[in-house]
Formats: C-alpha cells, structure tokens, sequence
C-alpha cells in the first residue's frame, strides 16, 4: 500500500500543492485523472521522488519515502514510466529491454510473459526503439518498466498521442497483468474512457486537491465528466 499525505510540492519557488493525501490501494489498478496542469505528474514526481517537497509523508510498504533518494525508491519496487515514454532511440527494443535487467544481476533474462503482454515487441526486437510508432514505443517503455519486477507500476499518461487499436491493446495488458500477478497499478490518465474501463478506484484531483475518489463502479462516466468540468467553468 502507498499511502500519501498532506505533502506538498515546488519547482524551485514556485509551489504546485500544499496538502495532497492518496491512497494506492495493494492488488488495485487505480486512476488519477484531471485537466491539463492541474500537478497530476508532479503527484507521481513526488512519489518518486523526483521533485521538491517540504512536509507530509509517502509510505509504501510501511517504508517513509519522502526523504530516500529516486533510486532507492525503484530498488524497493516502483516501476515508473514517465509521461512522454523515454526510451532509448538508438538502441534496439531488445536492448532497451535488458537495460531493466540491470538490477538484476549478469544472467537474468527478459521473462516470456512480457512478449506475451505484447507480442509486438518480440517481432520487432532487433529494430531501434526510434523506429518504432508512438503506441509500440508506449509499450516497450511499460515493458521494460515490468521487466524490473516491481510491486507497483507506476504511468502517466499511457495513451497520450496514441492510436485507439494501441490504446485497447495497452488496457487489456494492464488489466491482464494486474490479474495474473496481482501487480499494483497506478495511472495517470486524461482518457475518461480509458480510465473507467481499467480502473477499481479513481481519484478526480483538480488544483492540488482530489474531487472525487473511490470505487470505479460508485460513479459513472457523467458524473467524473462533471467534476473536472465544474470546475473547468468555474476557471482555475
Ligand atoms: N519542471 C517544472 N518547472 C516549473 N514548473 C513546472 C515544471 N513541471 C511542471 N510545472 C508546472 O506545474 C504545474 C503542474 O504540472 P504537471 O505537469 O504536474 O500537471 P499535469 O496535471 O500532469 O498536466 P498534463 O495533463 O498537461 O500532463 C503546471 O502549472 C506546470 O506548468
Ligand atoms: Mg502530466
């Protein structure tokens, strides 16, 4: 379980939140979505470790992370695919693979689920990961991120720019994966569609605090619709 609270978050002076609390439940696929700019990526950067904050506490595992380094964070099991997917474009997909061996040791090698997960990837394992189209670049980054085994995943954005037979494909992945091996799921997402259909719990975060959050199936899509735009009209 990773449990945030009251943690706030700055670029250099400039202060995005000041009081976040989330819950990532163990063995869920969880859904943080919400407008353009309103710090969902800065929540995952604080969850990772990779931005300021001054108060509040992120737990994982029963483990205080706000204060260990980003590197230690995926040591403890947090698989993270940054928005934008950086893979590398001049290595190939299948040593863009084995670079999420590393951890690992001289003789680990790239499960067989993970080609299963997403055959695509098998087929083009000799070709540059710059080669490939934005969809198979999104799964290539989220197969390397399992290739580390974590025991939460973490992604923002996953269907950014991507088209809708890839988008359906990445879904089913996630939710095949999160069932087979009980993989803690948590995404950043502005897809609604995408987002009810894969997730059990969503939280609605607008400025730096959550609207809405709870079971997937306490809400339908109108009402999720409803809570970014209020606040839309409103104007932020
Ligand atoms: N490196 C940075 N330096 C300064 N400000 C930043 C930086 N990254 C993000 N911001 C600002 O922080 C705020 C929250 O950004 P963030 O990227 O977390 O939003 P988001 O909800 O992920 O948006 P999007 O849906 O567009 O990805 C925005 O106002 C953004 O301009
Ligand atoms: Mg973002």
């Amino acid at each position: 379980m990773l449990s945030i609270r009251n943690v706030d978050a700055y670029y250099g002076e400039s202060r995005i939140f000041d009081d976040l609390s989330l819950d990532i439940l163990d063995d869920k696929i969880t859904c943080l979505i919400g407008r353009n700019g309103v710090g969902k990526s800065t929540a995952l950067k604080v969850i990772m470790g990779l931005v300021r904050t001054t108060k509040g506490r992120v737990v994982y595992n029963n483990k205080e992370l706000r204060k260990m380094q980003p590197y230690n964070r995926v040591k403890l099991g947090i698989g993270y695919v940054p928005q934008g997917r950086d893979i590398f474009a001049r290595t190939t997909v299948q040593e863009n693979l084995e670079l999420g061996l590393i951890a690992q040791g001289k003789n680990a090698k790239v499960p067989d689920y993970i080609y299963d997960l997403f055959p695509i990837l098998k087929e083009f394992a000799k070709r540059k990961g710059g080669d490939l189209s934005g969809g198979q670049q999104q799964q290539l980054a989220i197969a390397r991120a399992l290739v580390m085994n974590p025991g939460l995943l973490i992604l923002d954005e996953p269907t950014e720019g991507i088209q809708p037979s890839i988008i359906k494909d990445i879904g089913t992945a996630i939710k095949q994966i999160n069932k087979e091996t009980r993989l803690t799921v948590l995404i950043v997402e502005q897809y609604l569609d995408f987002a009810l259909d894969i997730a059990d719990m969503i939280y609605v975060m607008d400025k730096g605090k959550v609207l809405i959050e709870g079971r997937t199936s306490r809400y339908g899509s109108d009402e999720v619709q409803a809570a970014m735009l209020n606040h839309n009209t409103e104007g932020a």
